[in-house]
């Protein structure tokens, strides 16, 4: 057990990010809203914003799973995962001797629970995350994500899209990905995600087919006139500016479920085809394991159901002796499941006797069965299933 706590902890200190401390003065979005209360209150609603232990059940449900199986303290386990949720963690590792004091309970008062609890980070991915990267090192090991791929700037400086920008309460700099090359910022905590095993169970960078669109184009919106700041700056008037949005939109708002696929159906003799593609340039579901897509179908008598049909699209994951767990604790992954990016997946199903049409519903959800009952997650929306699209052909 000793000699298996020293290699864990070695592997938890290798590698450790340079810390910068940033002062008080812009550590929280509440010290930014004077003068850029538009941007603060759209990242609000964001998942970025839901980053923490605290603030995102199936975070949390994930982190209590992983201490638990792997017997690791519940801080050491924050710690790994901060590295993407939470990058300005003050602590980038834990010792032996940490894990010795938490098995003897004196770990209370220790420098690694106070950064752990610190209010600095609860706001998870917030302004000083993105906005104070001084450079973002795609020259490292792909494995090398979140906090670790990039070193920080003074603090008090924050990099923004423009060369021309100045500000009476911190210090400006242009940064290309904040600008042109904005999918590097998005790629140092959207890809190559993996469990403690190993496993890359997701990873956005490998599967990307970069079109004339930028993350930033759908998850922020497009560039439209209004402005960076609302203090007035230029002769007691507000700068105009080109902006985007600062709601991180994703999987985690329904709306932006609505015809993120398409559904064709063909009858072809005794069978119907049912074709799924994806115009996106990145997987569906993709980002994280366990998502799922629902396959609903429906054979009708002009109105009256006759035989209705469920199938599920997600990705099994299993530890040791094939046991069903989550990703972050997986040794193996079923089949990906998932829709390719500018792709297409297709299934056959045999016709119903009798049946003069046919209705596909396709819906999307965050949590599957399997991990959803594994982490006895309770709050409604990992159950929920958002309409994507639906389509109807008459049978011949
Ligand atoms: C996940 C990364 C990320 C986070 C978190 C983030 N921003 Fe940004 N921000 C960006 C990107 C990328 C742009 C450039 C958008 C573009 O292409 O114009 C930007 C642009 C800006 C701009 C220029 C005007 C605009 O809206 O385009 C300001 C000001 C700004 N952010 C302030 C903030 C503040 C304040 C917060 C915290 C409440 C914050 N940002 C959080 C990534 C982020
Ligand atoms: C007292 C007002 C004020 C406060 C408080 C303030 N800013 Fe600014 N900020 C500005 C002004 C003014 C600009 C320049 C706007 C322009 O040029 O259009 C600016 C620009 C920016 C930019 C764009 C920089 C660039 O070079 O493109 C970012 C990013 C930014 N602020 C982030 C923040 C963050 C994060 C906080 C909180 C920690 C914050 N600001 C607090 C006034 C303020
Ligand atoms: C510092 C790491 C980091 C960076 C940089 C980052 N993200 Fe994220 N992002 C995350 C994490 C972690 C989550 C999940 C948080 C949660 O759900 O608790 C997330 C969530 C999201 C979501 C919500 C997904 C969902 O399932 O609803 C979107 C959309 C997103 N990010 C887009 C972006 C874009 C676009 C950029 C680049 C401008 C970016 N992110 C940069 C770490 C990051
Ligand atoms: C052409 C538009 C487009 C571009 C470009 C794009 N996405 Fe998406 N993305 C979508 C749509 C549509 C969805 C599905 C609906 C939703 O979650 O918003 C999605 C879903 C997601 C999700 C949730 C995935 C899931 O299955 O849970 C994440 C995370 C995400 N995108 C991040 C990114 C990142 C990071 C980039 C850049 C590398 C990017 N997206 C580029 C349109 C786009
Ligand atoms: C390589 C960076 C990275 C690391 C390290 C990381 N994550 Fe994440 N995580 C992400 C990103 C990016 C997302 C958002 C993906 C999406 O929503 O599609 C995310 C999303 C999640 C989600 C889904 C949250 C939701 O609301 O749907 C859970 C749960 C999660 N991570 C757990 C963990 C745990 C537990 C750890 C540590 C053992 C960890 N993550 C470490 C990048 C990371």
């Amino acid at each position: 057990m000793r000699i298996l706590l020293v290699i864990i902890t070695l592997i938890v200190s290798l590698g450790a990010a340079k810390v910068v401390k940033i002062d008080e003065k812009f550590q929280t979005s509440d010290k930014c809203q004077a003068c850029h209360m538009p941007i603060v209150e759209e990242w609000e609603k964001s998942q970025h914003s839901k980053s923490h232990y605290e603030n995102d059940e199936y975070f949390r449900a994930s982190i209590d799973y992983i201490s638990k199986k792997t017997r690791k303290s519940l801080s050491s386990v924050k710690i790994e995962c901060a590295t993407c949720h939470n990058p300005r963690i003050s602590v980038t590792g834990t010792s032996e001797s940490y894990e010795i004091m938490v098995a003897l309970n004196l770990d209370k008062g220790s420098a690694i629970n106070k950064a752990v609890n610190s209010d600095s980070i609860n706001e998870g991915i917030n302004c000083v995350v993105c906005h104070n990267i001084d450079k973002i090192h795609t020259d490292r090991d792909e494995s090398v994500r979140g906090m670790n791929r990039v070193t920080w700037m003074k603090s008090g400086i924050m990099a923004g899209p423009y060369k021309d920008a100045n500000s009476p309460y911190h210090k400006t700099q242009y940064r290309d990905f904040m600008n042109e090359d904005s999918d590097k910022l998005c790629f140092v905590c959207h890809a190559n995600d993996k469990s403690v095993k190993g496993l890359v169970f997701t990873n956005m960078l490998s599967e990307y087919k970069k079109g004339k669109k930028s993350c930033v184009d759908c998850h922020m919106g497009p560039r439209v006139e209004g402005a960076a700041s609302t203090l007035p700056i230029d002769d007691g008037k507000v700068r105009k500016r080109d902006v985007r949005k600062h709601g991180f939109e994703g999987a985690h708002v329904f709306s932006m479920w609505k015809d993120a696929l398409d559904v064709n159906l063909v009858q072809k003799k005794n069978n119907v085809i049912i074709e799924i593609s994806n115009p996106q340039p990145h997987n569906i579901p993709s980002g994280f394991g366990a998502r799922e897509l629902i396959i609903d179908v429906t054979y009708k008598d002009g109105a009256k159901e006759m035989k209705n049909k469920r199938i599920s699209l997600t990705t099994h994951y299993t530890r040791r002796g094939g046991k069903p767990t989550i990703p972050h604790a997986a040794e193996k992954a079923s089949e990906d499941m998932s829709i390719p990016a500018n792709g297409k997946k297709v299934f056959k199903l045999p016709n119903v006797k009798g049946a003069k049409s046919i209705k596909v519903e396709l819906y999307y959800r965050l949590v599957n069965d399997e991990v959803r009952s594994i982490l006895k997650l309770k709050d409604k929306i990992w159950a929920k299933e958002s309409l994507i699209t639906t389509k109807e052909i008459r049978l011949k």
